[in-house]
């Protein structure tokens, strides 16, 4: 597996390849990524997975500096999935000067993650334009778990007339049914046995819709009681249209549930497709 950290390099080393997968990562690989990276195989010849941990979109108080940072790891496991190229930038290559064009995301950006995370989906936008413009990919793939991420992307894809796909990958579980995410590693004993809470929750709101209740309200008040009794500091849970992820219209049925909660220091985010009847 080759390791390129400049752009010029990318540029020289993909000039001529017909059809490359990018996999956009902050590094700290664990089995979600690489599911990317094998989305990536299936549908591309070669698989170019980046890791840049990207200071534009954390905020005031979050954990830039803490935010778990394993190459070595990292490359190890991408090299046994059969990643052919790291991208790893350091800041001075993506950031060599202050950043002062961004992607000024819809006022979507500002609801649900956006509500906590001001200018957080700013920066991911601005960096993952960027990372588009430097490996120049047929298709991207991005994880479910990240819900509004994707969403947001693939609205950035359409409007700018970006030439690449996005792919969409499923969210990737522990047994007991908690979504991977770099985040788990800070969770202590007792708080990861309690974390896969929020995925039951929203099982629970799922299960609710798709059996006829559209009592949306609720049935997110009753997540929320649920969680709070366990020890969660709730953010949101919500019932929301896959399309717009906005309040449902009256007939709409696909529907998406998106969960975002505290446990501890620690913040968690999760979310289930719906299909109301
Ligand atoms: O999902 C992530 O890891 C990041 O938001 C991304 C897409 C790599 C942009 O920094």
């Amino acid at each position: 597996m080759e390791v390129i950290r400049t752009i010029s390099d990318l540029r020289a080393r993909l000039s001529g390849e017909p059809r490359v997968a990018l996999v956009p990562t902050m590094g700290n690989i664990h089995e979600g990524h690489l599911s990317l990276v094998h989305i990536g195989h299936a549908q591309a010849p070669l698989v170019v997975t980046s890791i840049f941990v990207n200071r534009l979109q954390f905020g005031q108080g979050e954990d830039f500096d803490h935010y778990p940072r394993t190459f070595a790891d990292d490359c190890e496991k991408l090299a046994a999935a059969g990643n052919h190229i790291v991208f790893h930038p350091d800041e001075t290559q993506l950031y060599p000067e202050p950043q002062v064009f961004v992607v000024e995301p819809p006022p979507i950006a500002n609801k649900l993650e956006g509500r906590f995370r001001p200018g957080h989906f700013r920066g991911m936008a601005t960096v993952v334009l960027k990372l588009f413009n430097a490996v120049q990919p047929q298709i991207a793939v991005f994880g479910k778990k990240d819900y509004q991420q994707i969403s947001i992307v693939r609205h950035m894809v359409d409007q700018f007339a970006l030439p690449l796909s996005i792919v969409r990958a499923e969210t990737v579980r522990a047994p007991d049914g908690l979504a991977l995410s770099s985040r788990n590693r800070f969770l202590c004993e007792v708080e990861r046995a309690e974390a896969p809470r929020l995925h039951r929750a929203l099982a629970r709101v799922k299960e609710q819709v798709e059996a006829g209740d559209l009592n949306f309200e609720a049935i997110e008040f009753g997540a929320d009681t649920e969680l709070a009794r366990h020890g969660w500091h709730i953010d949101y849970v919500v019932v929301r249209s896959r399309r717009t992820l906005m309040q449902p219209e009256d007939d709409e049925k696909e529907l998406v549930v998106l969960g975002a909660a505290k446990l501890g220091a620690t913040r968690l985010i999760d979310n289930l497709e719906i299909l109301a009847p």
